[in-house]
């Protein structure tokens, strides 16, 4: 297959070499630090997919890709998060202010890249981008929100998922889709595809938070215990007769111990298999070819995925 176009080489063109040097070094440090780039990916693979331009979408997969890390700037604060990639979270390395503004920042620029698309496509490429950033928001909000509530339920927190997590891929995969010219059936496929491929996504962030090696994850594990955060885990954990007290000590090993006693990992691999499979299903009914074999291996991967 023809290599794609590198997300990393076409971020590292972007200048933030300028002052306020506080405001733009901290971007410099993010779009850096590497990361997966599955948004940008998602999207340049959905376009050959359908044999569009590469080219003409890498604007909008470059937006993507920013928009994400701005997320992960805010995200880190609301988390409390300290390490993200193996380095420093930017409020920790500069601060909170920081993490804000530079955020806010990275949001702008990612509108500027997708200025740069063709007019042909701006409408609807601003209308999917905005109805998702919104999308993103609620589900943010909805996250924090069950952090004091002590009871939420699977299916609310598979929709705070479907928001904060899904959304973004699935808009990924359908903008790719959308500038090769797919019809609106088949885009929506995509996105479909794309939420069911977040939801298992989500999931494994859940469970390499508890379960993963802190070195290839790149964040410190347990931090989704010790913030009393509703995951995958938690729920399930409780919906199979786990004892509420330990889960809410936000100890890290009790907690473990107590997700171990219930079996809750092995259940947790059981359901990204699933919503793998579900995307993977809607794979098989889109046109068969080297793009959609790179697709199909992409979500393998990530079920195997350590970081
Ligand atoms: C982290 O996303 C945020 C989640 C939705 C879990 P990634 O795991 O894709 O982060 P990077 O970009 O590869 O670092
Ligand atoms: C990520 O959820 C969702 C967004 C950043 C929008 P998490 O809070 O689980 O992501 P990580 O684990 O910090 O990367
Ligand atoms: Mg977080
Ligand atoms: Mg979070
Ligand atoms: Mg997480």
């Amino acid at each position: 297959m023809k290599p794609m176009i590198s997300i990393s080489h076409a971020l590292s063109q972007l200048d933030w070499k300028k002052e306020p040097y506080g405001l733009y070094a901290p971007i410099a440090y993010t779009l850096e630090a590497g990361g997966k780039r599955l948004r940008p990916t998602l999207a340049l693979i959905a376009c050959r997919m359908f044999e569009g331009d590469e080219q003409q979408v890498l604007p909008a997969a470059l937006a993507l890709e920013i928009f994400h890390n701005f997320t992960l700037l805010h995200d880190d604060v609301m988390d409390k998060a300290l390490i993200r990639r193996g380095r420093d979270c930017v409020h920790v390395k500069w601060n909170e202010n920081t993490a804000i503004l530079s955020g806010d920042q990275m949001v702008i620029e990612a509108y500027k890249q997708l200025s740069q698309l063709p007019a042909l496509y701006l409408p609807k490429v601003l209308h999917l981008f905005n109805t998702m950033a919104t999308q993103i928001c609620e589900g943010q909000q909805y996250d924090v929100d069950f952090e004091s509530r002590s009871h939420v339920r699977l299916d609310e927190y598979m929709e705070m998922i479907r928001l904060k997590t899904s959304v973004l891929l699935a808009t990924a995969l359908q903008i790719g889709a959308y500038m090769a010219q797919a019809d609106e059936p088949t885009q929506q496929k995509m996105y479909d595809l794309g939420i069911a491929l977040g939801l298992a996504f989500q999931i494994q962030d859940d469970y390499l938070d508890c379960y993963g090696d802190p070195v290839s994850f790149g964040k410190a594990v347990g931090g989704d215990i010790r913030e009393g955060k509703k995951t995958w885990l938690y729920i399930t954990a409780l919906n199979q007769g786990a004892d509420r007290s330990i889960l809410d000590s936000h100890q890290v090993e009790p907690v473990l111990q107590e997700y171990n006693r219930w079996k809750v990992p092995a259940l947790a691999l059981e359901q990204i298999h699933q919503l793998t499979n579900r995307a993977l299903e809607i794979l098989d009914t889109l046109p068969q070819n080297e793009a959609s074999e790179a697709l199909r291996a992409l979500a393998q991967q990530l079920v195997q995925r350590q970081k």
